[in-house]
């Protein structure tokens, strides 16, 4: 028998009490592709022509995001991370970008990404300075905020390192404030509850941002996968209350494709982040990646599944002998079944399943279409036990589609 995890109501009566971010963007979870896991702070162009921060990359991957089917599975954000900045602003302070590694300037790099099809987003940081150390925006939000705009950015990313933690909440809406005003839609990404952790306000981050990122950064290995996820589903009763269209709970970056995930925990990035309803936002080199890993990254079920427009994050339901189970309640009564394996015995572990037992209800039951594997749909009743066998440290995600429509009460 399945130990099922008391789960929060529905609670989406809370958010009709916040007020939104009402810029019409990020109906569904952004997706896109972003820098910083894979590339990091490389600045030595000398060394490290094809990897450093500089217009080449990102031109380099706008290309391969229009040629390799990347921008029509739906990413479409080419979005720069920290490191492009120069370490001085401009003689009227404007922000300007690093002129040895942008020689023609954001303004031309945008136009580049925009003749692709695709968007364009960067990143800057709310406090005295980025992570990586170059110029924040403190004290300059609104000029920062039109120097975008008259850019061409269509996502920022707001960090918070080098910043005051006691009224994080008001500034991010002050920049908010000043995006707006620039009448130009960007999307806004914050990152203010990654550093106030559950104590950030975050019926402020619904109201003023699209997604942000809660907890700490991604790095390229499955533990760090593994952390991230536990701490998402641990806290999921204060998180998922916040995520839905427009607003989005961001659990970082994908790193399928590099060289810490193996090729099932990459099925398990790809199957948790779909039914997460997270931000899917590559961060690998398109140049080079293998094409199982592209297929993963690529695959429509997940990505529909990920982009379902009612955008209701999944619930974990199951949680034991390190094996996790999500449920997410798609339109048309469809649900979509997230299983993660955190386990390291190197077998698989064989789950049985009730789907009735997962709060899954329709009189005919449900076809189970399994997104990862090349087998044919099954059929199956609420009530009858499924077996799965889930690979260690792997994932399964299902599609279940209803047999019969639900009786109109
Ligand atoms: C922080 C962010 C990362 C990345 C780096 C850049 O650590 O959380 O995602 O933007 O800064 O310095």
């Amino acid at each position: 028998m399945l130990k099922l995890i008391p789960v929060v109501p529905i609670f989406l009566h809370l958010l009709s009490q916040i007020d939104c971010l009402d810029n019409g963007l990020a109906l569904t979870p952004p997706m896109g592709w972003m820098h910083w896991e894979r590339f990091r702070c490389i600045t030595d162009c000398a060394t490290y022509p094809t990897d450093c921060i500089s217009e080449r990359l990102f031109r380099d991957m706008a290309d391969k995001m229009a040629s390799d089917g990347f921008l029509d599975a739906g990413y479409e954000y080419v979005i720069v991370d920290d490191c492009w900045l120069a370490m001085e602003r401009d003689s009227e302070g404007r922000l300007q970008p690093d002129p040895g590694r942008f020689p023609s300037g954001i303004k031309a790099l945008a136009d580049y990404v925009h003749a692709k099809g695709l968007k364009f987003g960067i990143y800057e940081d709310y406090g005295t300075k980025t992570c990586g150390g170059y110029p924040g925006s403190i004290d300059h939000l609104a000029l920062d905020a039109q120097t975008f705009a008259d850019w061409g950015v269509d996502y920022l990313k707001l960090d918070g390192c080098y910043a005051d933690l006691d009224g994080m909440e008001d500034g991010y809406a002050e920049m908010e404030a000043y995006l707006n005003q620039t009448r130009r839609p960007i999307v806004f990404s914050c990152s203010f509850p990654a550093y106030k952790g559950l104590n950030a306000n975050y019926s402020a981050a619904v109201e003023h941002c699209n997604l942000w990122r809660n907890y700490g950064d991604i790095q390229d290995s499955w533990d760090s996968v593994a952390k991230i996820t536990d701490w998402f589903s641990l806290n999921q009763v204060a998180l998922l209350p916040y995520a839905g269209p427009g607003h989005w709970n961001d659990p970082d970056m994908l790193i399928i494709g590099n060289y810490g995930l193996s090729y099932d925990q990459s099925v398990a990035q790809m199957a948790i982040w779909s039914v997460m309803a997270a931000p899917l936002i590559m961060s690998v080199d398109l140049r080079t990646i293998k094409p199982e890993f592209r297929d993963i990254l690529l695959n429509k079920d997940a990505i529909r599944i990920n982009q379902d427009v009612l955008g209701n994050p999944g619930v974990v339901k199951h949680e034991k002998d390190s094996i996790r189970l999500w449920v997410k309640e798609l339109v048309d009564d469809s649900y979509a079944i997230g299983i993660a394996s955190y386990r390291v015995d190197g077998k698989p572990y064989q789950l049985e399943i009730v789907l009735k037992d997962l709060g899954l209800d329709n009189e005919k039951g449900f076809l189970i279409k399994n997104v990862f594997d090349d087998v044919d749909p099954i059929s199956v009743s609420v009530s009858e036990p499924i077996k799965v066998l889930v690979n260690p440290t792997g994932g399964v995600l299902w599609e279940l589609t209803p047999l019969a429509k639900k009786k109109v009460k």
